[in-house]
């Protein structure tokens, strides 16, 4: 029988591949256009708010009054997690970094879900609701644990945003940093099919569950050639110590041929909008906070950048203003990832749901080029 790779293209990063049809974004890499549902994301960043766009990405449409009511509502009912859930959290090693705990403490709501086989559409989308409920207690309360203080519950009439924060710092937050934040999760809450999304079609492909789909995929977040980049630029920051030093260590870097974290984009090859929205909240939320000479050294990064290899479609990502504009908010700095997982899973559920209504399982090919007829050589033979 003849090999039936030999009719099909070799696309290792899928680059080339479309590999079904979405309503949830757009994107132009050439113009830097970025659009949930065909609204505009800056639009959305200065007028919506995270619950909004979490509607409009579960739903293909913006609600009205009462249903954003009833969609916050739900949300907030599972802002809390069981006795045995914060047990488990106060159990993890203090010294684990918290997309590990994200994981685990996400794999762990299925065990507690009796719904958790359920497969219909109705069960898979209340997962992914309990999912995006209560990823902020469990990453705002590990923090605290492991800082030595003692967990804070949600407030059921908090938003996403103000509930994490006043989690993490035991305070009401103020309502430029609540304001910041929850912009922040409005620009990173979808993004086409990127790795991570990705992920979890795959495994709602195979008629798994949703748990097991956004787990994997907050695995695939952290890699520092995805979201893990936000930490990389913020250590990068710190490495460099000032902006005198910015000059010899992107050049060195690039003479080394080695990347910059927070620069380049596999779909983007204009400037990413999100990157340029959040310049200018960094550059407010730096001055207002006494962060301006890392605002500066980013600045510095990209002017060396645009000239060196701007021409190459290598501009700043989502993750590269985000580290200072999180740092200034006084966030740890193996926070940042898990904040973005916190956004995303509204873009993860969203996609996962619409591969859910039309799915097909995803089965690549890859091109064999080992031996064939090869002998079994006993142990002692070796
Ligand atoms: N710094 C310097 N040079 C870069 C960078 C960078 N950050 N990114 C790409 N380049 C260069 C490459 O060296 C390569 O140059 P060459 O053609 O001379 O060999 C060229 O640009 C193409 O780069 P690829 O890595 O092949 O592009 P790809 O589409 O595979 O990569 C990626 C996209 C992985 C995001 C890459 O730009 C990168 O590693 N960036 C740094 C990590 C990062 O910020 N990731 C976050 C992305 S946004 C997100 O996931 C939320």
């Amino acid at each position: 029988m003849p090999d039936a790779t030999a009719t099909m293209t070799m696309d290792k990063g899928l680059d080339h591949t479309i590999i079904g049809e979405s309503t949830k974004s757009f994107i132009d890499g050439q113009k830097g256009v970025l659009e949930y549902v065909g609204i505009d994301i800056d639009t959305l960043a200065r007028s919506s708010t995270f619950e909004e766009t979490c509607f409009l990405l579960l739903n293909d449409r913006l609600p009205d009054a009462a249903e954003l009511d009833a969609f916050t509502a739900r949300l907030r009912s599972n802002y809390d997690l069981s006795d045995r859930m914060w047990a488990a959290v106060a159990a993890l090693p203090p010294e684990a970094a918290p997309m590990h705990v994200l994981q685990t403490m996400v794999a762990m709501l299925a065990l507690e879900d009796p719904d958790c086989d359920n497969q219909s559409r109705e069960a898979e989308e209340a997962k992914a609701i309990r999912v995006l409920g209560a990823t902020p207690a469990i990453i705002a309360n590990f923090d605290r644990l492991r800082r030595g203080l003692e967990p804070v519950r949600p407030r059921g009439e908090d938003n996403v945003a103000t509930s994490f924060l006043r989690m993490l710092t035991g305070e009401t937050p103020g309502e430029a940093s609540a304001k910041a934040l929850d912009v922040c999760l409005i620009l990173h809450a979808d993004h086409g099919i990127n790795a991570s999304t990705f992920a979890t079609m795959v495994v709602m492909g195979t008629e798994s569950d949703m748990y097991s789909a956004i787990t994997a995929a907050i695995g695939t977040l952290r890699g520092p050639l995805h979201g893990g980049a936000n930490e990389r630029v913020m250590y990068m920051l710190q490495g460099i110590g000032g902006v005198g030093a910015v000059e010899d260590f992107v050049l060195g870097r690039l003479s080394r041929k080695e990347k910059i974290p927070g620069f380049g984009h596999r779909v983007y090859k204009a400037i990413d909008p999100r990157a340029t929205y959040l310049k200018t909240f960094a550059e407010s939320i730096a001055a207002e906070t006494g962060n301006e000479d890392l605002f500066r050294m980013s600045r510095g990064i990209e002017e060396i950048m645009d000239a060196q290899v701007g021409e190459k479609g290598i501009h700043p990502n989502v993750d590269f203003y985000s580290a200072t504009t999180y740092f200034s908010l006084g966030l740890a700095i193996d926070l940042f990832t898990p904040i973005f997982a916190m956004s995303r899973n509204a873009g993860w559920a969203a996609h996962a749901l619409e591969r859910f209504d039309d799915n097909r399982l995803i089965r690549p090919r890859c091109q064999y080029t080992g031996p064939h007829g090869a002998p079994y050589i006993p142990m002692d033979e070796r």
